[in-house]
């Protein structure tokens, strides 16, 4: 920052319906930077030659305490956060002008929320207010965002530490999938298999809404009703993980509902598969972001065409997005405290190069949606294959490896039930 005054406030409760509300997830940028768990809570950061952080959060309150919990008060979590000031949440509006004043600018997350904007808007007008006696008011609002971002994207020892662990637990629940899979059961009783793990090793809630698709539900990328049989025959496509502490996995595996893929299912996987071996082998320190995507659509293109599914040669189907129609998303996404998680992807216009901390996901997919065009053999087979990865100094590392998904792992753990 250089100079300014930074403000990044927590993520608000929401009410479900009534009196009810949704289960509080902090703003990830706030707990980024402070750890500090409690809705209704504020940092601000003043750069400078005298840098201070400054919390305003909840009062100490004894009988909301009774019904709703724990608050830490300024005094507690200025002493046990190691922030340099806390004050009361009440106070934010009166004092913003004043640690406003005489600073060139304002960093705040502008346009993510219209109360917020206002609000700021209003302690600018505070201190523009007071310039007659002699105090400046900030020239500029930036981004504060563009800032943490970038900090965000290379994950620390601390940050990769958990979110091993979180692809760990996640990778421990499709394994548990699978081993309780079969023909006849509901989708909604597998995730309640995922949920099941994640809530018993520590995790507070799934990192996104789990998706767990039997059949022709795996074709639809975002399903998540999760309500119909299982069917003899079918595969499973399970895209689901948790979040912990704040970190997220992100996993996706599909495998025989009768613990057997059948002819055509296995030779879709094996092609999505090698897409997938061919992705990750380009992760690497100083290689493209869109390098591993290329890589995968090489493989995929090949398999389309050796299956009659496109026509052409690869550049060809490459050329003209022939091969869209059976793979229609990126082959990843960064990876962090958000599922789909902050960082660009370019820079002056050029794909981004990895960096050792970089996290991002590896999830080549195929859906084939019946078609007069198609053969019957593929109706209605989606498969979808990801993993969590980290480039390290030298190459990446799969953190998610834990989770079964050759042919051969998958039917061998599925048989062993
Ligand atoms: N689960 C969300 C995604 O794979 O991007
Ligand atoms: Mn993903
Ligand atoms: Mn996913």
């Amino acid at each position: 920052m250089q100079a300014g005054v930074a403000v990044i406030p927590t993520a608000p409760e929401r009410v479900r319906n009534r009196d009810s509300h949704y289960p509080y997830r902090f703003d990830s940028y706030f707990h980024y930077l402070t750890g500090f768990g409690e809705p209704e809570a504020v940092l601000v950061l003043v750069a400078g030659p005298v840098p201070q952080s400054i919390l305003f959060c909840r009062e100490k309150n004894p009988e909301r305490e009774v019904w709703d919990g724990f608050r830490h008060g300024p005094d507690a979590a200025r002493e046990t956060f190691g922030f340099d000031q806390a004050h009361p949440i009440d106070q934010l509006d009166e004092m913003m002008p004043k640690l406003l004043a005489d600073q060139p600018s304002l960093y705040f997350h502008l346009g993510a929320d219209s109360d917020w904007d206002a609000r700021a808007v209003g302690w600018l007008n505070g201190v523009r207010a007071e310039v007659r006696n002699g105090v400046t008011a900030p020239g500029a609002i930036q981004d504060v965002r563009a800032l943490l971002d970038e900090m965000r994207l290379i994950k620390s020892a601390e940050e990769i530490a958990v979110m091993r662990r979180a692809a760990e637990i996640s990778s421990a629940a499709h394994r548990r999938a699978m081993r309780h899979a079969r023909p006849g059961r509901y989708e909604y009783e597998i995730e309640a298999e995922l949920l099941h793990e994640f809530r018993c090793s520590g995790s507070l809630a799934p990192a996104y809404s789990s998706i767990v698709a039997g059949g022709a539900n795996a074709c639809v990328l975002h399903y998540v009703d999760n309500g119909a049989v299982l069917r003899d025959g079918d595969l499973l496509l399970i895209d689901a993980a948790c979040e912990l502490d704040g970190y997220a996995a992100d996993i996706t595996r599909t495998f025989p509902v009768n613990g057997r893929y059948g002819a055509a299912q296995k030779d879709l996987y094996e092609m999505v598969l090698a897409a997938q071996a061919a992705a990750i082998a380009a992760v690497a320190p100083g290689a493209g972001w869109d390098d591993p995507h290329q890589a995968a659509l090489q493989v995929l293109a090949q398999g389309l065409i050796d299956f009659g599914l496109c026509a052409g040669s690869v550049e060809a189907v490459l050329e003209s997005g022939d091969y869209k129609r059976f793979y229609m998303h990126k082959t990843g996404h960064w990876l962090g405290m958000d599922v789909h998680d902050v960082g660009d992807y370019k820079r002056g216009g050029q794909w981004r190069r990895l960096e050792p901390g970089m996290v991002l996901t590896v999830e080549p997919g195929c859906y084939i949606r019946p078609a007069g065009d198609v053969p019957e053999r593929w109706w209605n087979i989606g498969i979808r294959i990801e993993d969590d990865v980290l480039v390290t100094g030298r190459g990446c590392e799969v953190l998610t490896a834990a989770a079964p998904k050759t042919v051969r792992e998958i039917e061998n753990l599925m048989e062993a039930q």
